[in-house]
């Protein structure tokens, strides 16, 4: 059964948490799709120091911490959803942090995520106060690890969006409109997920894959 995966950037619960669930609960409406749910709250999340030793050892990040959990997560699902909540006009931290820890994908699951489907889900305080930057971080992240981006149907354009007034899960529910943004997106990520797993699956029975990584050092 194709599985979405949602992540949630926001260390506390709030409108993001919300955000992502409902996405979740849209996706979980098309036949066939299993969801589970991640999220930074809690989570004990070192930085990456760029040390190399997951170059190295062709491995995971040493530091044995919250993103273990997300490394599991993430090469099983056929589809991710993250929600970030909007800091400075960017993404937390706490959600950059996990991105650059899962830099050693390309050595442990070699394409690992190619052919997959990302949502992306902005949250922010202020109407107009960096949704739209806060996607291209996210959907960016898709685009570097070879997944095909969904933002959603016409309207959605790059993701879903929410205005949430800093008034955490209350907020995000009276956005209506952002609210509707962010149903289309796990309904169009849902839809989007069992096709190119269908795809997937017929590809590598017929084909095999002549994709190399291009490196200029
Ligand atoms: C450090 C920090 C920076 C923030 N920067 C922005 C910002 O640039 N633009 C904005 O619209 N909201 C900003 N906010 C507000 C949050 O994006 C907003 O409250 C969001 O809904 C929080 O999501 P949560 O309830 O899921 O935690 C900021 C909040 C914090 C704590």
């Amino acid at each position: 059964m194709p599985l979405i995966l949602g992540i949630s950037g926001s260390p506390r619960k709030g409108a993001t948490e919300y955000a992502v669930k409902t996405a979740l609960e849209a996706a979980k409406t098309v036949e066939g799709i299993e969801t589970e749910y991640w999220s930074v709250h809690q989570k004990k999340i070192g930085f990456c120091i760029h040390c190399d030793r997951c170059i190295r050892e062709k491995s995971f990040c040493y530091q044995d911490d919250g993103v273990r959990e997300l490394e599991n997560l993430i090469v099983k699902a056929d589809g991710i959803i993250v929600g970030s909540p909007v800091y400075d006009m960017n993404i937390t931290a706490q959600l950059a942090a996990c991105f650059n820890r899962l830099r050693p994908m390309f050595i442990v699951q070699p394409s690992g995520l190619r052919h997959k489907i990302g949502g992306a889900i902005a949250v922010g305080g202020t109407r107009h106060g960096g949704q739209e930057f806060t996607l291209a971080a996210i959907n960016n992240f898709f685009i570097m690890n070879e997944m095909h981006v969904v933002g959603g149907p016409g309207g959605c354009y790059n993701g879903g969006k929410i205005w949430s007034k800093d008034a955490k899960v209350q907020g995000a529910q009276e956005d209506t409109v952002g609210m509707n943004t962010v149903r289309a997106l796990g309904l169009a990520v849902a839809e989007a997920t069992i096709i190119t797993s269908i795809g997937r699956a017929a590809f590598q029975e017929k084909y095999t894959s002549r994709l190399e990584p291009v490196r200029d050092h």
